[in-house]
């Protein structure tokens, strides 16, 4: 029998993954069909929203990826009864909610930041929540302030100890005025989740408004929650006294569509992704043929595919919804490392989300980075010392050759270069892939990928 801490560390494991390296050969096009499951970045959200709930919620369309295992055994440890229905359905029970012990919640933040986002609906039921230091991604800071400064103002009391964070609502929670920073998604969820049960009005501004935080947003008014969006990132929330669970099947996750368009693009392949719709997708889209991609949009998915050509370089801007994803950057990188002439990605959500370029140049890539905001405006990185723009030179022929995955979106496009590259390379700590990309190995078979599996 596994102890508590024991189950924490496998739920962070790799799902379904028995090796932790591949080595590939590339030079084949991926072509072929992929379904897609709910978005990683709503599903997990959703079931911590069922803590809210007086009754059970059920969520469909759930990947098995390892976040999601994470979540779940956060869930359990806090007494929420979780079952499995079919391959995709999360049946959620929070009818015994009760604390956990902090070095169980530890074991599993290791591996994610969702633990942060617990706080608003454990105050709610049991008056204390425990936050301690958070995983995810080496992709920048990731500071958790816009967090604690909302429950402050909600009436928390946010105390600072060794192991962590403890909060306590010693006068229940009232709703307040909030204006963020920066539209921050985490924040803004935050927000939510503690609004909707607090005592009053809550006013948000400088929301983010991603397709995610609009599904999460779904699921709270399901629950009973009354919730309003300005155009202008104005959302208001009216607590009320009980909410009911929810039953839901979760937006698609357009972060693994674009991963697997660019890797179309890439490989020179066909790719159908089941699934994926226009609308959350239009950016990426506008973005895809601009480089020389083509698109078809069918009721049950959208085909991507290389039309023949030469792939042009563009100039790219990441930003919040609706503009261009930071989650679409990296696996598109690998595409532009072929198109003719000089392409510039300005990242400006995350500081340090390029160091998966290095593996890039070591297969041959002409990337460089600066710290400069090249491409568009001043952001918040312009004027400190983060290499936050890339210029990527080419057409450039990828070799095959041996890398480590840094993080999931920086690991994918790992994979698509060594699927694009000529000769054989091998890719290691792909577990870090399972976290948000559900059956990776088998999609990756299914489109023709040649490569073997290693202990
Ligand atoms: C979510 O991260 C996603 N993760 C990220 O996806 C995604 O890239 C990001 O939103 C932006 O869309 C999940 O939903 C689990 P943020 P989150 O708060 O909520 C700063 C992936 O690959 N900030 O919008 O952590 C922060 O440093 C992942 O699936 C503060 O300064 O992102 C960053 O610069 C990667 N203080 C910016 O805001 C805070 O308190 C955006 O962060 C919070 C955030």
């Amino acid at each position: 029998m596994n102890t508590l801490l024991e189950d924490a560390q496998a739920a962070g494991a790799s799902v379904g993954l028995t090796a932790d390296r591949i080595t590939l050969q590339g030079g084949k096009p991926l072509v072929g069909r992929i379904e897609l499951k709910g978005a990683k970045n709503l599903v997990t959200k959703a079931m911590v929203a069922s803590l809210l709930g007086e009754t059970p919620s059920e969520l469909r369309s759930v990947p098995e990826i390892s976040d999601v295992r994470v979540v779940k055994g956060l869930l359990e440890v806090h007494g929420v009864k979780v079952s499995a229905v079919g391959d995709d359905t999360l049946l959620l029970d929070p009818a015994n909610v009760e604390s956990a012990h902090f070095e169980v919640i530890d074991a599993y933040a290791g591996s994610s930041r969702i633990p942060i986002l617990f706080c608003g609906p454990l105050l709610h039921r049991l008056g204390e929540a425990f936050i301690p230091d958070l995983g995810g991604c080496r992709i920048g800071d990731r500071p958790i302030d816009f967090h604690l400064e909302s429950l402050r103002r909600f009436g928390a009391v946010v105390d600072k100890q060794p192991q962590g964070i403890r909060l306590t609502a010693p006068n229940g929670l009232k709703g307040a005025k909030i204006e963020l920073a920066y539209p921050s998604v985490g924040a803004t969820e935050q927000v939510l989740l503690t609004a909707v049960r607090a005592e009053g009005t809550t006013e948000l501004r400088g929301a983010a408004v991603e397709p995610e935080i609009m599904d999460l947003i779904n699921i709270l008014q399901k629950m009973g929650a009354i919730i309003s969006v300005d155009t202008d990132r104005v959302i208001r929330i009216e607590g009320v006294e009980r909410l009911e669970g929810f039953k839901h099947t979760a937006l698609f996750d357009r972060n693994e569509a674009a991963s697997w368009a660019a890797a179309a693009l890439a490989t020179n392949g066909d790719i159908f992704v089941g699934g994926a719709r226009q609308s959350e997708m239009l950016t990426f889209l506008n973005v895809f043929r601009k480089v020389g991609g083509a698109f078809e949009i069918q009721d049950d998915g959208i085909r991507f595919y290389h039309p023949g050509g030469k792939l042009k370089p563009v100039i790219i801007e990441t930003d919040v919804h609706p503009g261009f994803m930071t989650d679409w950057q990296q696996p598109l990188v690998v595409a532009l490392t072929k198109a003719e002439g000089v392409s510039i990605v300005h990242e400006t959500v995350y500081e340090q989300r390029f160091g998966f370029t290095d593996a890039l140049v070591d297969m041959g890539a002409h990337i460089q980075l600066h710290r400069e905001c090249l491409g568009g405006a001043q952001c918040r990185f312009g004027q400190r010392n983060f290499n936050h723009s890339a210029v990527i030179v080419g057409p450039t022929e990828l070799h095959g050759a041996d890398v480590v995955v840094p993080d999931l979106r920086g690991g994918f496009s790992h994979l698509i270069a060594a699927l694009s590259a000529e000769g054989t390379s091998t890719v290691s700590n792909v577990g870090i892939i399972a976290r948000g990309y559900e059956n990776f190995i088998e999609k990756l078979r299914a489109l023709g990928a040649d490569f073997v599996l290693e202990a």
